[in-house]
């Protein structure tokens, strides 16, 4: 009842009485007065005048699960967020939640993690107050095949998120990054449990650089953050937000159809590199060739010199730009 009420105290340009909320929610007045009283213990200034009712003093954003569920247009991505201050990890934590019953759509933030995970068994260094540290529980119905074009979905829900928020020309550096001006400002984690062909959940674990800018010394060459990248200031909950509203439209689309088909022209509109000259580390022989962009399973179609086109599928090898990380 929280979130709607903020949500509710946000839109209003006046006053919400008190009879409206105890209407609306079908509470008593205390039960209001009460989750006031917590809205305003977390920070949220809110003015209460007699006769008249409360009302939202300030915009100020506070970070955490009510500004999160309060600002969330979405129908079931992110309609439920658990938000902590600090957690090992949230894709941990997530697959936890998975197991002990959480919906699909539970959405998982954290404001630091101390064992943040990175892909193939690497860190992901995790400071509070500055960046976005997400993970979205999925219980998705379909094959095990399906389930590495998650990634891709999330890919382009990300840069879609980051362009209507900072206005950055986000690009997707396939399969896992997402890129501003040829760095690295995202980072993306799938992890999941199968059983046979039977998939129990897809954890979606998503590290966004916000504000961050003094990387370690391994990524500095190559990362960024979004608020250095656009010269302003980014609010955390609208990135999530805008994010969770584009995965949910993409995802239902993905859904639907069973594969990537109609979100291939998007995507490789998004795709960092397309059409430029690319590096394939393929453990049974690296090559070079052309990114065409990926097909509707997912892979990375790349023509090499003799006009033969390879399609790279994730999994077993990593595609590099001929000049640098993109
Ligand atoms: C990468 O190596 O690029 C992937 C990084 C993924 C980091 C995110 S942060 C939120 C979620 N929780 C984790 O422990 N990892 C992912």
């Amino acid at each position: 009842m929280k979130s709607e009420i903020l949500a509710l105290l946000r839109e209003s340009e006046d006053y919400v009485s008190g009879q409206e909320l105890c209407g609306r929610f079908g509470v008593s007045r205390t039960a209001v007065w009460k989750a006031i009283g917590q809205l305003k213990k977390e920070g949220y200034q809110i003015e209460a005048v007699q006769n008249r009712g409360y009302r939202l003093a300030s915009r100020q954003e506070i970070y955490g699960q009510h500004e999160l569920e309060s600002r969330m247009d979405t129908a079931w991505a992110g309609k439920t967020v658990c938000f902590y201050e600090e957690l090992g990890s949230t894709n941990l934590q997530a697959k936890l939640d998975a197991e002990n019953g959480a919906k699909e759509g539970t959405l998982i933030v954290a404001d630091m993690q101390t064992a943040g995970r990175g892909r193939r068994g690497r860190g992901w260094s995790s400071p509070p107050g500055t960046n976005v540290y997400f993970t979205l529980i999925l219980k998705p119905d379909f094959r095990v095949e399906l389930a590495s074009m998650v990634t891709l979905v999330t890919g382009l829900a990300v840069a879609e998120g980051i362009r209507s928020t900072c206005g950055l020309e986000a690009r997707i550096k396939w399969p896992n990054d997402i890129v501003v001006n040829g760095k690295k400002v995202c980072g993306m984690l799938a992890e999941m449990s199968t059983e046979q062909d039977f998939i129990h959940y897809v954890v979606m674990g998503v590290g966004i650089n916000v504000a961050r800018q003094d990387f370690p010394p391994e990524i500095a060459q190559i990362a960024a953050c979004l608020e250095q990248e656009c010269g302003c200031t980014v609010s955390r909950a609208e990135i999530i937000v805008s994010v969770m509203k584009s995965f949910e439209k993409y995802y239902d689309i993905f859904r639907r159809d069973g594969n990537l088909t109609g979100l291939l022209e998007r995507y490789n509109g998004m795709l960092a590199g397309k059409d430029g000259e690319v590096r394939v580390l393929d453990p049974k022989g690296e090559y070079t060739g052309i990114s065409r962009g990926i097909n509707s399973t997912g892979e990375l179609l790349v023509e090499r010199e003799n006009g033969a086109v390879e399609a790279v599928y994730a999994g077993e090898v990593s595609v590099r730009g001929l000049y640098g990380y993109v």
